[in-house]
C-alpha cells in the first residue's frame, strides 16, 4: 500500500510559506502547515491542510511539526522589531537545525538569500548563511537551498512614503540594477522540489526573478500603476533612511542590518555567482506585480 506523502510547510502564513501550501495543496497533496497564528492558519485548513500552530523557536513543537514529513520547508521568520535581530536569527535557526535532526526527516527546501555565500559585511543576510551552515551540518538530509534575490512584495512596505511624502526612498543607488522577484516565483520553484524530492545532497538554486531592475525603474512602474508617472526615487543617506526606519518601529538592531544589507548590495558584494541564466530566471515580471502594488495603495 503507498501513502501520500506529508509535506510540511514553516511560515505558512508568511510571503513564501502561504504560496508554497496553497501550491501544493491544489494537485491533492498532504500538507501540514505550521505558523504561529491559529486564527491566521484557518483558511489553509479549510482549503485542506493539517495546522499547527506554535513559537518556531520550541524546539518539541518544531520537531513535531517535522516528524513523519517527508519533506519539510524551513525559514527563518522576519522579525524587525526583535531587540537583537542577528541573535534572533541564530535562535531560530539552531531550533530548526535541533529539530531537523530530532524528526529524522531527510528532505530539506530551505529558504536562503541571494548572498548568503557571503559569511559577514551584508547584514540580515548573513544570518541567512549561518543557518546554511547549520543546515550543511545535519548529517543524512538531502537539503536544497534557495537562494532567491530581493522580493517585490518589499514594495508593501513603502506604500506610505509613496504617499505622504511623494517618493520612493531608499539607500539603494538609483541606477543600480539588481534583482527582484514575484515570492510566488519561489514559491512555484519550493513547490516543485517538495513534491519531487529528487535531488540528493546539498544542492543551491539561485532565483534571480525575470531581469535585473534599477529602484528608478521600479519608482517609474509604481508611479504609472498609482497615476503619479513622476514618481521620483530617492536615494537617502543611511543616518536618514535609519531614522525614518526606527521612526516606524523597526528595531536599530534591525535596521543596523539592513543598512549594511543595502551598502553591501551598493558595492555589489552582493549577487549571483553563477550569472543569470534560464533555469535561475524566473516568469513574473514587476509589470505583472506592479497591479497588486497599486491596488493596496488605494486602501491606505
Ligand atoms: N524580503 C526579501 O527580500 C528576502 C529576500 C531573500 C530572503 N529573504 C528571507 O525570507 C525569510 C522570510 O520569508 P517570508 O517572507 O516568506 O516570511 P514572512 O512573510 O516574513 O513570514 C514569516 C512566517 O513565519 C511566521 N512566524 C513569525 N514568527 C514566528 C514564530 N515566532 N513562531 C512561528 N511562526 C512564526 C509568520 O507568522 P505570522 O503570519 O503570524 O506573522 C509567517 O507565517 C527571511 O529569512 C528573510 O531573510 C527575504
Amino acid at each position: 500500500m503507498t501513502t501520500t506523502p506529508l509535506l510540511t510547510v514553516m511560515g505558512a502564513t508568511g510571503h513564501t510559506g502561504g504560496k508554497i501550501a496553497r501550491r501544493l495543496l491544489a494537485p491533492g497533496a498532504r500538507v501540514r502547515a505550521i505558523g504561529r497564528n491559529p486564527d491566521k492558519l484557518a483558511a489553509l485548513a479549510s482549503a485542506g491542510a493539517e495546522v499547527l500552530a506554535g513559537d518556531s523557536r520550541d524546539a518539541a513543537f518544531l520537531a513535531q511539526a517535522f516528524g513523519g514529513a517527508d519533506a519539510v520547508y524551513t525559514l527563518l521568520a522576519t522579525d524587525r522589531q526583535a531587540p537583537d535581530y542577528a541573535a534572533r536569527q541564530d535562535e531560530e535557526g539552531e531550533v530548526i537545525a535541533a529539530a531537523l535532526r530530532a524528526s529524522g526527516v531527510r528532505r530539506v527546501v530551505a529558504l536562503s538569500s541571494l548572498g548568503a555565500d557571503v559569511p559577514e559585511g551584508t547584514g540580515v543576510i548573513a544570518g541567512l548563511h549561518r543557518q546554511e551552515q547549520r543546515l550543511r551540518k545535519i548529517a543524512g538530509i538531502d537539503l536544497l537551498l534557495l537562494r532567491p534575490a530581493s522580493f517585490f512584495e518589499n514594495l508593501h512596505d513603502s506604500l506610505g512614503t509613496i504617499k505622504g511624502a511623494g517618493m520612493l526612498a531608499d539607500t539603494v543607488a538609483p541606477d543600480l540594477a539588481v534583482p527582484m522577484i514575484a515570492t510566488d516565483d519561489i514559491a512555484a520553484v519550493a513547490a516543485q522540489a517538495l513534491l519531487a524530492r529528487d535531488w540528493t545532497g546539498v544542492a543551491v538554486r539561485e532565483l534571480l526573478g525575470q531581469r535585473d531592475i534599477s529602484h528608478r525603474e521600479v519608482a517609474h512602474l509604481i508611479g504609472e500603476a498609482i497615476g503619479q508617472p513622476a514618481l521620483p526615487y530617492v536615494q537617502l543617506p543611511e543616518a536618514d533612511m535609519g531614522e525614518a526606519l526606527v521612526g516606524a518601529g523597526l528595531s536599530p538592531s534591525f535596521v543596523a542590518l539592513y543598512l549594511e544589507m543595502t551598502r553591501a548590495f551598493n558595492e555589489e558584494r552582493v549577487g549571483s555567482r553563477e550569472g543569470r541564466t534560464p533555469a535561475n530566471t524566473t516568469p513574473t515580471r514587476f509589470e505583472d506585480f506592479v497591479p497588486e502594488l497599486g491596488a493596496a495603495y488605494r486602501q491606505i
